[in-house]
């Protein structure tokens, strides 16, 4: 039975809700395996909109089971809001569908607090996060003094712990000159959460090995994308995980076979929220006018997203980087009506032509891309169910996107609504 990992093929945004929900209603499980609630999912379904940060987009689907991995950050207050939120549409949430990874490292009012100070003393040079401390409570898992989900269980390990993490953290706010924290700042939300949220705790790794070898089918659910990668990413302007497929298996407790097909989300044209280089970003009426209408502002904070046209070299590098089989185009109707479209297929840097995106910030900022000129389309893309009500333009562009960046097409979305989706490949075949 092959399992899916779909994972974003740009800066994230890549419009995963719509995706990720249809392959959710395929799957019997659904694991996030990286991230936290920095990421933004709005999944419509029977016309009730649901708002997802943390929680899987099986959710919502009641006979799924929805994973939260070890590799995910996870704060426990915006669980709990979720969650809350989700019953209060009337959506059976419990912990027989719902289980988070005892070992999960937790997001602690520490981190937000850290991450905002920071960001305001970097001034122009920050990184734009979301501000949920996704990047201290990581750092703080791998310097191995996160307080994890299964700490709460037993509070004089819990006490010493937050001792040893506040005598890190407080020193930074000392030298940020942010106000420093008390024990009892972190260990009384902490006391009165813990009831909440422990019965949902379980051995994630030891239930989806069950499930696997039952035959079940697994949906892996990641995050951002592959530019945000702590890794491949436009490094240092990433979020702090890896995003890639490769980390599916790490982040929740199995083995690399257990993932069978990645799937990869891009848009036909190219987003970015917060700072950070982008070669191909408009910074004229025609990134306005892609900004309107494809409605690019942000989920969680509401930023408006920066806007350029599609950068084939970068998505190939998330090809080969996140081992994608296949991607899932969407938002080609945004492109609907203009008289020429353009790619990048090569970058020119200090008088050389590259073939990929370079790792040296400096360099990954001065680079300027090599663009193919595409005549556009004047008919709509918009609701198309098949190839053959695309118009002609269309097709060719999707056929040499295809070529470009060495991964077929396996599914076209042409619209928000669930069934304008034309399909070429199912991720979900044997
Ligand atoms: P952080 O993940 O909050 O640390 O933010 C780091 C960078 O990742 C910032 O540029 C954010 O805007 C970006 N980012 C984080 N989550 C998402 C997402 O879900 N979509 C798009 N960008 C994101």
């Amino acid at each position: 039975m092959a399992n899916v990992a779909v994972v974003g093929a740009q800066w994230g945004d890549e419009g995963k809700g719509k995706i990720v929900d249809w392959l959710s209603s395929r799957a019997d499980v659904v694991v996030r395996f990286q991230g936290g609630h920095n990421a933004g999912h709005t999944l419509v379904i029977n016309g009730v909109e649901y708002k997802l940060s943390l929680l899987p987009s099986g959710v919502v689907r009641q006979s799924k089971l929805s994973v939260i991995g070890n590799g995910v950050v996870f704060d426990p207050w915006a669980f709990i809001r979720e969650v809350n939120a989700i019953k209060d549409k009337g959506v059976s949430v419990t912990p027989e569908n719902l289980i988070v990874a005892e070992n999960v490292p937790l997001i602690l009012p520490v981190h937000s607090a850290l991450d905002k100070a920071r960001e305001e003393a970097k001034g122009a040079g920050k990184i734009g996060t979301t501000g949920r401390g996704i990047g201290p409570a990581y750092e703080d898992k791998v310097a191995r003094r996160a307080i994890r989900l299964c700490d709460l269980t037993d509070e004089a390990v819990l006490v010493e712990k937050v001792d040893a993490l506040l005598a890190h953290h407080n020193a930074l706010f000392r030298a940020l000159g942010a106000p420093e924290m008390t024990p009892a700042d972190i260990l009384d939300p902490l006391r009165e959460i813990a009831p909440q949220v422990l019965p949902y705790a379980a051995v994630v790794w030891k239930q989806l090995d069950e499930l696997r070898r039952a035959g079940k089918r697994i949906l892996f659910e990641g995050a951002q994308g592959t530019m945000l990668d702590i890794d491949h990413g436009t490094y240092p302007y990433v979020t702090s995980s890896n995003t890639v497929a490769g980390n599916a298996a790490a982040g929740s407790g199995m083995g690399p076979r257990a993932v069978g097909y990645v799937l990869g989300i891009c848009k036909a044209y190219t987003t970015r929220v917060g700072s950070g280089p982008f070669p191909t970003e408009l910074k004229d009426e025609i990134g306005e006018l892609i900004g309107q209408k494809g409605k690019e502002f942000g989920v969680v904070t509401g930023r408006k997203r920066r806007c350029g046209w599609f950068d084939a070299v970068m998505v190939r590098q998330a090809v080969k980087t996140g081992g994608i089989d296949g991607i899932a185009l969407t938002k080609l109707d945004v492109l609907d009506g203009f008289d020429e479209i353009k790619v990048c297929v090569g970058y020119r840097l200090d008088g050389k032509e590259l073939d990929y995106y370079p790792s040296n910030a400096g360099a990954q900022a001065r680079v300027e891309p090599i663009y193919e000129t595409f005549e556009g389309w004047k008919d709509t893309t918009r609701g198309a169910r098949s190839w053959a009500e695309l118009p002609a333009q269309a097709v060719k562009y999707v056929r040499h996107i295809e070529e470009l960046i060495q991964a077929p097409v396996a599914l076209l979305s042409t619209s928000p609504e669930r069934d304008d989706t034309i399909l070429m490949t199912d991720p979900f075949a044997d």
